[in-house]
């Protein structure tokens, strides 16, 4: 049993019970992906397996045997910042900076959400796909993601600039 974590291969832990945050953070020591409720509620430990979001805490880390992860310390290239993470900086779209792993995470597996055309609660015609009210969609979507900090206006004008294609 193998986990890829931002394009490195490691074990999958011994103990079945053990999380996908606590392998992260307690194991591997990719400390990025924050620990917050531990309980689904607030969006903190989010990653993506195979491009999927997910809320590490209330993953079991042997169920992403075989799969790619990508976490916050995966995002940029060598040289410099992620769009996204640019686009952050550039709208306020933090604080004190605990929710912005999840934020950022969430964010580029919602804009393939988008892209796909899956809708979501907000979407007004299903067959048609969301392509309506695109702040409206990203706050939806982005519900699942809390920001303690308030920046949350901050953080939809970045993900906007970023899904619509305009973050350097
Ligand atoms: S720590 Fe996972 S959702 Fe809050
Ligand atoms: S920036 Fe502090 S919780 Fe979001």
């Amino acid at each position: 049993m193998s986990i890829v974590i931002n394009g490195m291969g490691f074990p999958a832990p011994d103990d079945p019970r053990i999380s996908l945050l606590d392998l992260l953070r307690e194991r591997i020591g990719l400390t990025g992906t924050k620990l917050g409720c531990n309980q689904g509620a607030c969006g903190a430990c989010t990653v993506m397996i195979d491009g999927r979001r997910v809320l590490s805490c209330l993953t079991l880390a042997v169920q992403a045997d075989g799969c790619e992860i990508r976490t916050i310390e995966g995002l940029a290239p060598a040289d410099g910042l992620h769009p996204l993470q640019q686009a952050f900086i550039d709208h306020d779209g933090f604080q004190c900076g605990y929710c912005t792993p999840g934020q950022l995470c969430s964010a580029i597996a919602m804009a393939d959400e988008l892209a796909r055309g899956e809708p979501s609660y907000v979407t007004a015609d299903l067959s048609a796909g969301p392509d309506g009210d695109l702040r409206h969609e990203i706050r939806e979507r982005m519900s699942g993601n809390l920001c303690r900090c308030g920046a949350h206006n901050g953080i939809v004008d970045a993900i906007e600039q970023f899904v619509r294609g305009e973050a350097a």
